[in-house]
């Protein structure tokens, strides 16, 4: 232990042995990993600067701060809201409360349509509904530079989150963002003419499901990222309704599903006359992914 004129002092490697500790005890999710994020926040470091600097003393002002983050982590506050942002697709994506906190299995998505706009000679024109935080256009946009990207929202505020990682990334000339429903809010013809790839990760949990949700999803992430309606489809459709009005011919349209929708989503493309369906699985072998063309 060292001590510092009899007072004892929170070095960074003891710091980290009590945060896990008491992390695991709250069991809270990735104890270590949850505490090396939050207190590379509270410094202001990177969380490899953690290990550089493994005995150095915190100060008292930093130890304050890291406190009541430490408690609200204990609450099962989701560590992305509390350091405010979250990696996907190896970028750095700012999130805040009014958007969903993007999820590895997106990255499925986002890797399924940068391989089909490789393939495709020639600016390509992509449509992402349900943008939220603008993850999922961002990363296509910064992933393959012919892309031009369109993205909608109903929430104003975590379009503003969008906002914020198109700047970041310097996206600002390949993708615009629309408040509004849906398809709503793209003017054909003006927007685009017709697109070559429309993603969307919709919000799909049913009813049933969303009371059973983990708390630190269904306390603090926002509902109308996650409601789904009734049985959780009813964007699915919605989007199958009007796909064929927004897709050029053999344009495609990539969504995300949860468990146990493949069969029904597939059959509500199949019923909007898109061709070629096909379901893939994420790394945990779960249908996660549903494709069709026009
Ligand atoms: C599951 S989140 C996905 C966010 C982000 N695309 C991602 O993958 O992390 C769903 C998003 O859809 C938005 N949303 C819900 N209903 C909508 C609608 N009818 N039209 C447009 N956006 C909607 C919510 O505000 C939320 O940001």
């Amino acid at each position: 232990m060292v001590y510092i004129g009899g007072m004892e002092v929170w070095t960074i490697q003891k710091l980290l042995g009590w945060m896990v500790e008491y992390f695991g005890a709250k069991a809270v999710d990735s104890p270590r990993f949850s505490a090396e994020l939050l207190l590379a926040h509270a410094l202001k470091w990177k969380r490899i600067e953690l290990y550089t600097h493994f005995d150095a003393a915190v100060g008292a002002q930093r130890l304050a701060e890291l406190r009541g983050l430490v408690k609200r982590a204990g609450e099962h506050e989701p560590i992305a809201y509390l350091v405010g942002a979250t990696e996907f697709y190896s970028m750095t994506i700012r999130v805040g409360r009014e958007c969903l906190i993007p999820r590895p299995e997106t990255e499925m998505l986002v890797e399924r349509a940068i391989d089909l706009l490789r393939k495709q000679a020639g600016e390509q024109q992509v449509l992402d509904l349900c943008t939220g935080s603008g993850c999922i256009a961002a990363a296509i946009a910064k992933n393959h530079p012919a892309a031009m990207v369109v993205a909608t929202d109903l929430c104003e505020k975590a379009l503003a989150i969008a906002a914020e990682n198109v700047r970041t990334h310097g996206l600002e000339a390949r993708v615009r963002l629309l408040c509004g429903d849906l398809f709503e809010p793209v003017i054909a013809g003006l927007d685009a003419a017709k697109f070559d790839l429309i993603a969307c990760n919709p919000p799909y949990v049913s009813a049933g499901e969303y009371e059973k949700l983990d708390r630190n999803v269904r306390d603090y992430e926002p509902k109308k990222a996650l409601d789904g309606g009734a049985d959780g489809l009813d964007v699915y459709r919605r989007i199958a309704a009007r796909v064929g009005e927004f897709l050029k011919d053999d344009g495609a349209l990539l969504l995300e599903i949860g468990c146990g929708q493949a069969d029904t989503v597939r059959g509500l493309l199949e019923a909007a006359g898109l061709k070629n369906i096909q379901v893939f699985k994420d790394h945990a072998k779960l249908e996660r992914v549903v494709m069709g063309r026009k």
